[in-house]
C-alpha cells in the first residue's frame, strides 16, 4: 500500500528542467552563430526569397492569338512570278498558338488523274520487268497504284495517280528567304482564376503608334509583342537561312511571374526562345515538311490540282506562370514552422554539446556537471527496486 500510494503522490509533482550554463566564449559564439544562421534562413530564404507569406497559384489560364505580316515575291524560271501573302505562307491561317511559316517548297502544277511512271526516288516503284509491277498493288511510300506495266525508259512501274508525280528536287536555297523579315504579332491573355486576375502582354499604356513601329528586343523593347522571325531564330542560336532550307521547329516561351502584392503594372511577361527539333544539320531526321494540294476545275469541269511540298519553320508558343498574393494561412504556417525550427535548434544545439562533451580538455569536468549520477545505495535508504520503477514511470510520463 505504501508503494502504490507514493506512486500516485508522485503523479502530483511538477517536473521542471535543470540547466547547465557553460561559461565558454567560443562555444557561446558558436551557438549564437548557429541561431543566427537559422534565423537568417527563416527570414532571408523562407520569407524574402521564397515569399512564404504568399498564397501561390500556378494554374494559369491563357489564350494566344498570332498574326503574321509580310509579303514575298518568288521568281521561278518555270512558273514565273508568285506573290506570297500571309494567307499563303501561314498554315493554318487562323492565328493559332502553333503556326507554320513556309520557307521553301516544291510545286508540282497541273496534276490530273491518269497513268504515268512512278518517281524513281520511290524504291518500291523501280522495276526491270512487268513482273515487278503487280497490277492493283499500291506502291509502298509512293504516289499511286501499279497497273502491271514496267516502263523501260524510266525503269519504274506505271501507276494510276495524280500525274505527273512530284519530280523536282528540293531547292538548295530557300525560295522564301524573304520570310526572315516577316513579323509576328503575338497577343497573349492570361488569367489567374483564384485571384481573379487578368492581364495581357500588350502594353496598355503604349501610345497609339507604338505597336505599329516596334519590334521586340530584350534590351530596348522588352514589352513589344511584335517579333521579327529572323531574330526569333537567331536567338535560339540557329541561322534562319540555313533552317529555312529543310525546316525546323522553334519554341517561344512566355513566362509570367506575378507578385500581386505589388502594382499590377509590374506583372509583365518574360520571353525566351529555344530550338525544339534536334539541331543536327545533316541528319535525316532534321527538318519539317508536309504536302498539301490546291484543287481547281477547268472549263470542261474536269478537276486538276497543284501539289505543294512545303518546308518551313513551326513556331510553338508555350505559356506558363505563377502568381502569389499575401494570405494569412501560409504566413501562419511559415511562421509556425520557423519558430519550431528555431526552438528545436536552441534546445538541441547538438554540435555545441558534442564539442563540450568530447572535444575539449575540460570535457570530463563538464560531463561530471552535466550528468548527475545519484547512487541510491549510499545516499538513500529507499529500496533500489522501487526507485528504478519510479524512474521508469517518470520517464514514461
Ligand atoms: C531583311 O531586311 C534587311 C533590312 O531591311 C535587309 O538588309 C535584308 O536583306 C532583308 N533580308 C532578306 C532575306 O530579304
Amino acid at each position: 500500500p505504501f508503494r502504490t500510494c507514493s506512486f500516485f503522490l508522485s503523479l502530483l509533482n511538477y517536473k521542471t528542467e535543470k540547466y547547465v550554463i557553460a561559461e565558454n566564449r567560443k562555444i557561446g559564439i558558436l551557438f549564437r552563430l548557429y541561431q543566427l544562421a537559422v534565423l537568417g534562413y527563416i527570414i532571408g530564404w523562407v520569407f524574402v526569397a521564397k515569399k512564404g507569406y504568399q498564397e501561390k497559384e500556378e494554374a494559369i489560364q491563357t489564350s494566344v492569338f498570332t498574326k503574321l505580316k509580310g509579303v514575298a515575291l518568288t521568281n521561278d524560271s518555270n512558273k514565273g512570278l508568285h506573290l506570297w501573302g500571309a494567307e499563303d505562307y501561314v498554315i493554318p491561317p487562323n492565328g493559332e498558338q502553333v503556326f507554320f511559316v513556309v520557307t521553301n517548297y516544291i510545286e508540282t502544277p497541273n496534276q490530273r488523274l491518269g497513268f504515268c511512271p512512278e518517281s524513281d526516288r520511290v524504291p518500291d516503284g523501280r522495276c526491270t520487268s512487268d513482273d515487278d509491277c503487280e497490277e492493283g498493288e499500291t506502291v509502298i511510300a509512293g504516289n499511286g497504284i501499279k497497273t502491271g506495266v514496267c516502263i523501260n525508259s524510266t525503269g519504274t512501274c506505271e501507276v494510276h495517280a495524280w500525274c505527273p508525280v512530284e519530280y523536282s528536287p528540293r531547292p538548295q536555297e530557300p525560295l522564301l528567304s524573304a520570310a526572315e523579315n516577316f513579323t509576328v504579332y503575338i497577343k497573349n491573355f492570361i488569367r489567374f482564376p483564384n485571384f481573379n486576375f487578368f492581364r495581357s502582354n500588350v502594353l496598355e499604356t503604349a501610345e497609339a503608334n507604338y505597336l505599329k513601329n516596334c519590334t521586340y528586343d530584350s534590351e530596348t523593347h522588352p514589352y513589344c509583342p511584335i517579333f521579327h522571325l529572323g531574330n526569333l531564330v537567331s536567338w535560339t542560336g540557329s541561322d534562319f537561312q540555313e533552317m529555312a532550307v529543310k525546316g525546323g521547329s522553334v519554341g517561344i516561351l512566355i513566362e509570367w511571374k506575378c507578385d500581386l502584392d505589388k502594382d499590377y503594372s509590374l506583372c509583365n511577361p518574360q520571353y525566351s526562345f529555344t530550338r525544339l527539333d534536334i539541331n543536327i544539320n545533316n541528319s535525316v531526321t532534321s527538318g519539317y515538311n508536309f504536302r498539301y494540294a490546291k484543287h481547281f476545275k477547268d472549263p470542261k469541269g474536269e478537276s486538276f490540282r497543284t501539289l505543294y511540298k512545303v518546308y518551313g519553320i513551326r513556331f510553338d508558343i508555350m505559356v506558363n506562370g505563377q502568381a502569389g498574393k499575401f494570405s494569412i494561412v501560409p504566413t501562419i504556417i511559415a511562421l509556425g514552422s520557423g519558430i519550431a525550427l528555431l526552438g528545436a535548434v536552441s534546445k538541441g544545439a547538438f554540435a555545441c554539446d558534442m564539442i563540450l562533451l568530447y572535444m575539449m580538455n575540460t570535457s570530463s569536468f563538464y560531463r561530471e556537471r552535466k550528468f548527475e549520477i545519484i547512487n541510491f545505495n549510499i545516499t538513500a535508504k529507499m529500496p533500489v527496486a522501487l526507485s528504478n520503477l519510479q524512474k521508469h514511470f517518470i520517464q514514461a510520463i
